[in-house]
């Protein structure tokens, strides 16, 4: 698998996606001077970007509770004294780097599980409930929960682009293809991973919208179906 490393600058704050793990991404977002992170799945490439840039580290921001996005949570405590802020205590929304944040609970993968809106720059941080192109399994919460918070993500702006907790961009549409789910926009979603790696996989809203069929399930019937077939595919 490519790992993808890449950034965005959006006017003075800077979105760097760091791979971290097998196949996770954490996300960093900086004015020059001062940064978050959005999960934690590993210290040491944090460590090493805000220690060469001399970056504040203010906050890092826990989608769920899982080991592949916090595990790095207690060395960044105990070398920049840091505390991770768990999901379940992140309730209202917040604003960093003088960007709004809106904390939305996004329960379904897990029972608490929690997203990161910032519309101010366009970008959704969405864990392990939207990945590229479908959506992550029902660890925790429900069915139901898991089409709810998917309904919100869709309904965001387009323009939104999607950054979720994995890079599982080329089997989600394998998934899309064996169900012959929009296919021309699923192929040209596959052509782009190779061409430009990042922005196929941090999609927009929009383009989450042609190529997820997780998004255009009707009830939340329709959606355990199709998520349990993907569980067996
Ligand atoms: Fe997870």
């Amino acid at each position: 698998m490519s790992r993808v490393k890449d950034e965005l600058q959006l006017g003075c704050i800077r979105l760097r996606m760091i791979p971290v793990l097998d196949d996770n991404f954490i996300y960093l977002l900086d004015d020059g001077e001062k940064a978050i992170l959005i999960d934690a799945g590993d210290a040491k490439p944090v460590l090493e970007i805000v220690r060469t840039e001399s970056l504040t580290l203010l906050q890092t921001l826990i989608t769920h509770d899982h080991a592949d996005h916090t595990a790095g949570c207690h060395v960044l405590q105990k070398e920049l004294g840091v505390l991770a802020r768990s999901p379940g205590v992140i309730e209202r929304d917040e604003e960093w780097l003088g960007c709004r944040c809106e904390v939305v609970s996004t329960p379904g993968h897990m029972k608490v599980h929690k997203s990161f809106y910032f519309p101010e720059l366009s970008l959704v941080f969405t864990g392990d409930a939207l990945i590229n192109g479908a959506c992550g399994r029902l660890l925790g919460g429900t069915a139901s929960e898991l089409f709810r918070s998917l309904q919100w993500m869709a309904s965001l702006p387009g323009e939104t682009r999607v950054f979720g907790g994995h890079d599982y961009l080329l089997e989600n549409l394998r998934f899309a293809t064996a169900l012959e789910f929009s296919v021309s926009a699923v192929e040209r979603r596959r052509q782009q991973y190779k061409s430009n790696p990042m922005m196929a996989l941090f999609a927009t809203v929009e383009e989450e919208r042609k190529t997820n069929p997780f998004l255009s399930c009707a009830s939340a019937v329709e959606f355990a179906a199709l998520r349990a077939r993907k569980d067996c595919f």
